[in-house]
């Protein structure tokens, strides 16, 4: 190889190696460290207190991971958007607030859950705050026109998910396109639009924002199939939170919906026994419908769900026009998010 051809081929082995990818556990340990600083030591003490303790006693950071992949796949200095990404975690540590109150969950990361460990009123009122400190975040970060709209979406789509999924408790006729609309809004939202902010603000072309939404949007209807799978045969010591509470709520999930559609009239009529018992015992209402379940097969009809809509989401990733090895990543995460016991 002449002399000027290997100047070429170095320079070409240096502008492709300089992008940087970083890894799951690289990205995760930014978020925490920069998660720490939010809320840290503000007055009143009661307000922020309870912000600094939700956002410390663990959570899997998945939003703002999926917002710097997502930024990751186009740029190298993931930096630059964390401050973005922050504005995702603290806009969903906001929604837990309110969620858990709303569902009345005592246990949230393994510890209880900021109603119980205070009060009502600071759930509502430290999870304002946390709204609002989350576009104060969002405002620090990256200015882009067109991912502010789409953060305005998703946490406005978010509220009205949550809306259906308390409709739904009352109501004996939700179908599954009504339940998966409701999770698509509560929880696929926010993943779709991490990366599609990540995507957004990396540069990438509306063709492949539109795919990095779809792959996200995706995951998220099998992650919220999972999450309700796992609130019914979560393993106690791993899942952080109380199992049954779906079933206590009278939670319109997949299973439930599908478990009315397969029993025969004698479980049909027990079902709708347990909706509509009140102050029954809850271990006894949750067995007995775990009991129904368990007989006409849901479990292995939820995890088939869950892996067709896993496939799917890959596909939607393998369309994006980037370097399959910068992809990598991306497909790790999906896969960790599959086989995920908490
Ligand atoms: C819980 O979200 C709420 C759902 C959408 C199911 P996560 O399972 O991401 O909760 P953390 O943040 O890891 O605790
Ligand atoms: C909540 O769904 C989704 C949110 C927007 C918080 P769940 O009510 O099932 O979430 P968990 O199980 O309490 O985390
Ligand atoms: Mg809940
Ligand atoms: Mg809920
Ligand atoms: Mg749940």
């Amino acid at each position: 190889m002449s002399h000027s051809m290997s100047i070429l081929c170095d320079i070409f082995i240096f502008s492709t190696s300089i992008h940087n990818m970083y890894t799951i556990t690289e990205l995760t340990e930014r978020i925490n460290h920069g998660v720490e600083r939010i809320a840290y030591h503000a007055e009143p003490q009661n307000l922020y207190a309870p912000i600094q303790y939700i956002l410390s006693i663990g959570g899997k950071r998945i939003r703002p991971l999926l917002m710097l992949m997502g930024y990751n796949l186009y740029q190298d200095n993931v930096d630059d958007i964390l401050n973005n990404a922050l504005a995702l975690e603290t806009y969903h540590n906001f929604t837990l607030l309110h969620d858990d109150l709303m569902d009345k969950s005592d246990m949230r990361r393994g510890n209880p859950t900021v109603h119980k460990k205070w009060n009502d009123n600071t759930a509502i009122l430290s999870g304002d705050t946390m709204l609002i400190m989350a576009y104060q975040l969002f405002n620090q970060g990256v200015k882009n026109a067109e991912a502010w709209t789409a953060f305005i979406d998703a946490t406005l789509g978010v509220c009205e998910g949550q809306q259906y999924d308390i409709d739904f408790e009352t109501r004996k006729d939700v179908s599954e396109a009504e339940y998966m609309e409701m999770i698509r809004l509560k929880t696929s939202l926010l993943l779709g639009y991490a990366l599609k902010i990540g995507a957004i603000l990396g540069g990438a072309d509306a063709e492949d924002q539109k795919n990095l939404y779809a792959f996200g949007e995706k995951m998220g209807l099998a992650f919220q199939l999972q999450d309700d799978w796992l609130d019914v045969y979560g393993d106690p010591k791993k899942f952080q939170k109380k199992l049954g509470g779906d079933i206590v709520d009278n939670k319109k999930t997949f299973m439930l919906i599908n478990a009315y559609q397969l029993a025969d009239d004698i479980k049909k009529a027990e079902l709708d026994k347990w909706m509509s018992a009140q102050d029954c015992q809850e271990a006894e209402k949750i067995a007995a419908v775990t009991h129904i379940y368990n007989i006409v097969g849901i479990d292995r009809l939820v995890q088939k769900k869950i892996e067709d809509i896993f496939a799917q989401a890959l596909s939607c990733l393998e369309k994006v026009k980037v370097e399959n090895t910068k992809k990598a990543e991306l497909r790790l995460f999906a896969d960790k998010l599959l086989g995920r016991q908490y």
